[in-house]
């Protein structure tokens, strides 16, 4: 029997949320001597899920992995430390991790080195850390997203004292800078410019796995962003669960905006930001929008529901007319901008005359995508207690009804495109096929092409020969 050390995480800890703790710390990262040679001629494996400030930790974790010596592969069986980087935002993403992390355990019986290391916003819940710790033996270490910082010293507690081990915080800490990131994209660069979220809308359990809202200070945002143009990247993708508080915790007046417009005069040729919140979204940031040309016109703002009266009981803290006069603010100053959003049906006790509201404020604002889900509900949440009397299949039908109007919308949009001339960051080449490169538009749009020159990684100018509802065809000029 291995020896255990645990802090586990406490969702009644995490809701705690006084005037004494919301000054943030600073600090930088250190690693120390006796573990810089850990993983010499060692493999490690990331399986990251879920959102942009997932990848951006999955990055941190290859970084802190590299700097110890080992290199990474993306076949599980080849290495000696597994990363399970997981995402708790609805239960089907929890359960694919629970099935992955389960179906490698052989990996464990094989060679019992291997070390099984869970981490990311599942590491973060209660019951769910309890749960793995009792159904999956072969899990050696889990630790939090406050802590991701202290992985290699934990890591090498595991290694060299054979210990099972979780160290999850249940307050934040610090602001950590110089963390060492590897990359997972050359043509842009994730920044995190703020982590965590005070809003606490009823169903997310955001507020309690990423803590409360701490600003990473300006001059360190601006440094990383100089490197990544520096380092020849195209566009920096500006992270935080809500962006429009970036500041407020640094007691900066429209720190947003502020730190738009500093990102935009680095003269970066791309900026895009994720994920903004209507209570928060101030019109001087429609006007930078406006103003930079190298800041995407595009933007992505969640809006939930078209109900208000389902709003109220997400607790989203804006109107359906508030978020129109948004929208119509930014088509006004921004015409060309593309607009998408994130939508939930079946919120507890959602009526058909609620649903029908969402579909109403779909055809309101056409949205030219827009992420539509099924409300799961979360341990620790208000709306996990809520009385809920509407039967899955509704639900199931209403997301099949949004799906489809959505689709319809987005491929109409789409057709201003045919003939158009548009400039495409190119990232890759297509998954489908290796002869077409994929990029995308400044508005975002996917765009599938043919090139007669290798333009990976280059903004290349595209004629768009046929539109989709998600994707654009074209050829480079
Ligand atoms: N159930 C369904 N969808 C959710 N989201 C957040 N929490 C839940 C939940 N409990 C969705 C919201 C959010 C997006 C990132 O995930 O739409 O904007
Ligand atoms: Fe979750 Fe609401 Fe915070 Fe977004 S704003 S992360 S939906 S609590």
């Amino acid at each position: 029997m291995k020896r255990e050390d645990f802090i586990l995480p406490v969702h009644a800890e995490e809701r705690k949320r006084t005037k004494k703790n919301t000054e943030s710390t600073f600090s930088n990262f250190k690693i120390s001597d006796d573990i810089v040679n850990l993983g010499y001629g060692k493999k490690y494996f990331i399986h990251t899920y879920g959102c942009q400030a997932n990848v951006r930790d999955g990055e941190a974790l290859a970084g802190m992995m590299e700097m110890m010596g080992y290199t990474s592969t993306n076949v599980p069986d080849d290495a000696d430390v597994l990363f399970f980087n997981t995402c708790a935002i609805r239960k089907a993403a929890e359960d694919r991790v629970l099935s992955d992390v389960n179906k490698l355990r052989y990996l464990k019986e094989q060679r019992p080195t291997t070390v099984f290391c869970i981490c990311g916003c599942m590491a973060q819940e209660e019951e769910t850390v309890k749960r793995i710790l009792s159904v999956s033996p072969h899990v050696d270490l889990i630790f939090g997203t406050h802590n991701i910082h202290r992985m290699p010293n934990l890591l090498a507690e595991v290694i060299q004292s054979n210990q099972r081990k979780v160290e999850v915080f249940s307050q934040e800490g610090d602001v950590v800078e110089d963390v060492p990131v590897k990359r997972s994209m050359d043509s842009k660069g994730f920044v995190n410019i703020m982590y965590g979220c005070d809003k606490f809308c009823t169903y997310c359990i955001v507020p309690y796995t990423r803590g409360r809202e701490r600003s990473r200070r300006m001059e360190d945002i601006l440094r990383e962003v100089e490197e990544l143009k520096a380092s020849g990247r195209k566009e920096v993708v500006l992270l935080g669960q809500n962006v429009n508080a970036y500041g407020k915790d640094l007691k900066m007046e429209d720190g947003f905006t502020q730190l738009l417009v500093a990102v935009a005069k680095t003269g970066i040729e791309r900026i895009s930001f994720y994920t903004s919140h209507p209570r928060d979204y101030s019109a001087t940031t429609i006007d930078a929008m406006r103003d930079y040309p190298n800041i995407m016109p595009f933007l992505h703002l969640p809006v939930q529901s078209g109900s208000n009266e389902v709003l109220r009981r997400m607790a989203r803290g804006y109107t359906v007319e508030r978020y129109k006069q948004l929208y119509n603010d930014l088509k006004k100053k921004v015409p060309h901008i593309a607009f998408t959003t994130d939508l939930i049906v079946g919120f507890p006790n959602e009526t058909d005359e609620e649903f029908e509201a969402t579909l109403d404020l779909v055809r309101y604002c056409r949205f030219d995508m827009a992420y539509a889900f099924i409300y799961s509900p979360r341990a620790g949440t208000p709306a996990a207690n809520m009385e809920d009397n509407i039967p899955l299949e509704v639900k199931k039908e209403r997301l099949a009804r949004l799906n489809d109007l959505l689709t319809e919308i987005a491929e109409e949009n789409n057709r201003r495109f045919l003939g158009e001339i548009v400039s495409v960051l190119c990232i890759g080449t297509s998954k489908r096929n290796s002869e077409v490169y994929s990029g995308y538009s400044k508005d975002n749009k996917l765009v599938n092409f043919t090139s007669e020159k290798d333009c990976i990684n280059q903004i290349v100018n595209v004629e768009i020969t046929a539109t989709h509802s998600y994707y654009l065809e074209g050829k480079a000029l």
